[in-house]
């Protein structure tokens, strides 16, 4: 049953996801039975350390992981009175879902795009790859787009390349084709690693700014807690393919419950120990 609370009915539920990898005769459990919701208008931070199953999260939603993977539980996308699980949908929905209503951001920018094409054709083939418009129609969505993400002088800089920006303004311009097509959820994984703290503080408030103005649900997959205080209105806690830790931002910083979250909580940097 859908739990009614905060902002309506959740935009995505995960329901008991397994994932499991076949390595030569050895099966290797990546995820084991997780479940969250994600509601609309929410950034829900999962962290946990390297290897505790968050990017085959991510992947699992988008149903894109490697042929080795086994996949069972459910994760329901539901938008107005359609609800369906994505990891039953047809060939054909799974691809208007991609880029349309889920899209993906990573950390690295410069190894989504394509260097040899024109940053805003990059953003229109994305568009014209769900809705049937002329190539002009696109090109002011996706200067539209471009505004959305912040990005200075979007006219000019649609016909520059990724060489010729920054690492912050090719991550815009990655978020940019996110967002090209209005989705109702983003999923950010470690998509600020690759930036400096001034950097990937402006992509955060950018973030914010999509949630609140767009209406976008985030899920932020970060190691860094700093930014889980500053910007996520949840916090997922996952450890060895488990959710050990769920809840609001300050119950989980002020109490943590489960002994992986307070070492997390200890080895944070603090002002003390950076200054
Ligand atoms: N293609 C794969 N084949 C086999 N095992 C895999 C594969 N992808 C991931 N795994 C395993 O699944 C587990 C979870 O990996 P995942 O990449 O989700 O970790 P993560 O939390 O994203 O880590 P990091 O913080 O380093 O990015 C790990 O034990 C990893 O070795
Ligand atoms: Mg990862």
């Amino acid at each position: 049953m859908i739990k009614k609370k905060r902002d309506g009915y959740p935009v995505l539920s995960i329901k008991n996801l397994r994932v499991s990898f076949d390595i030569e005769n050895k099966t290797v459990e990546a995820l084991k039975g997780i479940s969250f919701d994600i509601y609309p208008k929410e950034i829900v931070a999962l962290v946990g350390e390297s290897g505790s199953g968050k990017s085959v999260t991510c992947y699992s939603i988008l149903r894109v992981l490697p042929k080795n993977a086994s996949v069972s539980g459910e994760i329901i996308l539901s938008e107005g009175k359609r609800s369906e699980n994505i990891l039953t949908v047809s060939s054909k929905r799974l691809r208007e879902i991609r880029g349309n209503r889920i899209s993906m951001i990573f950390q690295e920018p410069s190894a989504v795009l394509n260097p040899l094409m024109r940053i805003g054709d990059q953003i229109v083939e994305s568009i014209m790859a769900h809705r049937k418009i002329s190539y002009d129609e696109a090109k002011d969505l996706a200067v539209e787009s471009m505004k959305k993400a912040r990005i200075p002088d979007p006219e000019k800089r649609f016909y520059q390349y990724p060489h010729e920006l920054s690492g912050g303004l090719k991550q815009r311009v990655v978020i940019a084709i996110g967002i090209a097509n209005n989705p109702l959820v983003l999923l950010a994984d470690e998509p600020t690693t690759a930036l400096d703290v001034t950097v990937s503080a402006q992509i955060l408030r950018l973030f914010e700014d999509l949630k609140d103005q767009l209406g976008i649900s985030i899920l932020l997959i970060t190691h860094d807690l700093g930014i889980v205080a500053e910007i996520a209105n949840r916090v997922l806690v996952i450890y060895n393919g488990q959710i050990v830790e769920e809840g609001d931002v300050f119950d989980i910083f002020d109490n943590p419950k489960h002994p992986y979250t307070k070492k997390l909580l200890e080895s944070r940097p603090t002002l003390k120990n950076i200054i």
